[in-house]
């Protein structure tokens, strides 16, 4: 098996987390410490062991929703039936906590979602769902 196929059975649950024009803006959105929640996000992340991985994107469409994250499976929660999840409104450290919680305990297909959480789970723009899959 060749580096890239290993890396590719090895894919944690990974935190997709928009940083465009509206999600981490603090001009648009006042009150949420955006740098704050991306550090916690990747000290999580780097505290993890390598169960779950974060990585920041540009505009992911459905900026009236911000703070978009979008949870994509491990390779083995795509295995067992999960698929990438998107989250709205991630503005808040309950929320914050939740979606580490979550991707610890190994995201869509492995563990249930925070009950709180699933109330954020928003439907993505056709286009854009395409681009986060990968
Ligand atoms: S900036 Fe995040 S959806 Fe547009």
């Amino acid at each position: 098996m060749n580096r890239v196929a290993v890396r590719a059975a090895a894919r944690p649950c990974t935190l997709v987390v928009c940083r465009g024009c509206c999600c981490g803006n603090p001009r648009k959105h006042p009150g949420t410490d955006h740098a704050w929640q991306l550090d916690r996000l990747r000290a999580g992340a780097d505290g993890s062991g390598g169960r779950f991985a974060v990585r920041t994107t540009d505009c992911l469409g459905p900026c009236d929703q911000a703070n978009v994250i979008v949870v994509q499976p491990s390779t083995a929660g795509r295995r067992a039936g999960g698929r990438a999840v998107w989250i709205g409104f991630a503005m808040d450290d309950d929320c914050t906590d939740e979606l580490l919680d979550w991707a610890a305990a190994g995201g869509p297909g492995i563990a249930e979602p925070p009950a709180a959480l699933a109330l954020q789970f928003v439907r993505p723009p056709r286009e854009t769902r395409a681009r986060v899959r990968r």
